[in-house]
């Protein structure tokens, strides 16, 4: 074993429970039309992190940034795959393979479900803020696209929680500490720079978590609004 190591910064930690909250409410409010305005608002909140999350994929501290769990070819992935089946911890410190590949695929799917919720249109009780703007193809295209794109982002979830507990309990890595602290196991490595806990990572992140969310409320929620 080795020492605790700090991985994940304060804004992937954030982010990360934010988006639990933000997904268990949409799957909620999503079929409920009196709650449509709310649903909206939050998928667009959603749709801000993502934005955040690719921002922080380049700027971020090294385990945040997507050069250090580049998207793994089908046999790298496979082979993590397995490992993980046979409870063989990967020492790796940030992503493994396999968890890098949901983490893709999650961003994808959530901001391909945000962009449909916001080209969706019933014309009677919701028009998205990109409907005026696109096609009535398009918008159909969205609407229906919609359902089948959040129902995929709960499969995808359900792995992801499903893995988790996996490597929590059954292989006695303690991943959910590491999601809360931000500390996991070094295996001998040091922390590469930028540091996770440092000022700077914490003062770029608040002022790109801030922009892209606010930024993101401010065009779709209130400039265009629905
Ligand atoms: C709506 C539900 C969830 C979504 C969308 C989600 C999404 C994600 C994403 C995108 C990451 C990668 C972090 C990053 O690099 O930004 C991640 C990591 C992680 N998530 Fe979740 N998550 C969900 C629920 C949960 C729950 C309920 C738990 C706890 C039981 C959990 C535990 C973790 C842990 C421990 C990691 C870090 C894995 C590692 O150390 O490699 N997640 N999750
Ligand atoms: C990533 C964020 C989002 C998630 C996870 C999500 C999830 C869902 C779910 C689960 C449903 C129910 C689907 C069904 O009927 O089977 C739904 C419906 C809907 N969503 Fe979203 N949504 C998101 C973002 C958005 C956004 C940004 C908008 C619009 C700005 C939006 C607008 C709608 C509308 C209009 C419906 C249909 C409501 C109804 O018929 O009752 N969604 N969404």
């Amino acid at each position: 074993m080795s020492l605790p190591q700090p991985v994940w910064d304060l804004w992937i930690r954030l982010g990360h429970w934010l988006i639990v909250a933000g997904i268990m409410f949409q799957q909620i409010s999503g079929e409920n039309i009196d709650l449509v305005n709310i649903h909206a608002t939050v998928g667009i909140l959603l749709g801000g992190w993502v934005l955040f999350r690719v921002i922080w994929g380049f700027t971020g501290p090294y385990h945040a940034r997507f050069a250090s769990f580049p998207p793994p070819s089908p046999k790298t992935a496979a082979a993590s795959l397995r490992r993980v089946l046979n409870k063989e911890t990967e020492e790796t410190v940030g992503h493994s393979a396999i968890g890098g590949l949901a983490v893709y695929l999650l961003i994808t799917l959530l901001g391909l479900t945000a962009l449909t919720g916001m080209a969706s249109s019933d014309d009677i009780f919701f028009s998205g803020p990109l409907a005026p703007f696109v096609s009535a193809n398009i918008i159909d295209l969205a609407s229906r696209a919609h359902p089948i794109l959040s129902k995929a982002v709960l499969v995808t979830v359900i792995i992801h929680v499903l893995a988790v507990l996996w490597h929590q309990f059954a292989m006695r890595e303690r991943l959910i500490q590491g999601m809360i602290t931000g500390l996991k196991p070094s295996f001998g490595s040091q922390t590469p720079a930028p540091h996770p806990f440092s000022k700077m990572i914490l003062l770029r992140g608040f002022v790109i978590f801030s922009l892209c969310i606010g930024g993101t409320y401010g065009l779709f929620g209130i400039y265009l609004g629905w």
